[in-house]
């Protein structure tokens, strides 16, 4: 397990009670770093994608490299006003009060397959504003990829409920 392996655990951050599972133990490993951006192309490469959305901050960290050895290009998806040109964003709740996030309005063209990355999914609430956006923009979501996945959370459950394909490539159980 090259990858769940690196994962360190933070008990009690940002807040107690919370174990923050943190990739820069795995990123900083160019064994960790490897295996993830080579797991995911291996599982990718045969598959028709046009574009790799990646979500502010560190889905870029994985999306960006994953698109370069796919050939296929690489789109953020960012926190509201980072963005410089024109947008469409969808707010999303938060244990208190909400967020947003954006997308440039040329970033996918309708009817393009896109596979949106991020590096974990918890509550699933981020990702889903992320595929509601790109299909807005008439962009399929082939897949949602995610380095880690806390299953008991229920952010898989939630974009499978909404028909969406979910990948992981660990989890970690009794978050
Ligand atoms: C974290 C993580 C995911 C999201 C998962 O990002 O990187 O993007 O939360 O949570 P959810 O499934 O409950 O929506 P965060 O907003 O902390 O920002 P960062 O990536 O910029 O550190
Ligand atoms: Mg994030």
């Amino acid at each position: 397990m090259p990858i769940k392996s690196r994962v360190r655990t933070v008990p009690h951050y940002p807040k107690q009670g919370i174990m923050f599972r943190d990739i820069t133990t795995v990123l900083k490993d160019p064994i960790g770093l490897r295996a993830t951006i080579d797991e995911l192309v291996r599982r990718y490469k045969d598959v028709k994608i046009d574009k790799i959305a990646g979500i502010e901050s560190r889905g870029f960290i994985i999306g960006t490299p994953l698109a370069y050895a796919l050939g296929v290009g690489f789109v953020p998806i960012r926190k509201k006003g980072k963005l410089p040109a024109e947008t469409i964003g969808h707010d999303y709740a938060l244990e208190y009060g909400t967020d947003r996030i954006e997308i440039h309005t040329d970033a996918i063209s309708k009817g393009e397959k896109v596979l949106l990355v991020d590096d974990l999914i918890a509550t699933g609430g981020t990702a889903e504003a992320a595929v509601i956006l790109i299909e807005k923009m008439g962009g399929k979501i082939i897949e949602c990829c995610f380095m880690i996945d806390l299953p008991d959370i229920g952010g898989r459950a939630r974009l499978e409920k909404r028909g969406h394909k979910v990948f992981a490539l660990c989890e970690f159980e009794g978050d």
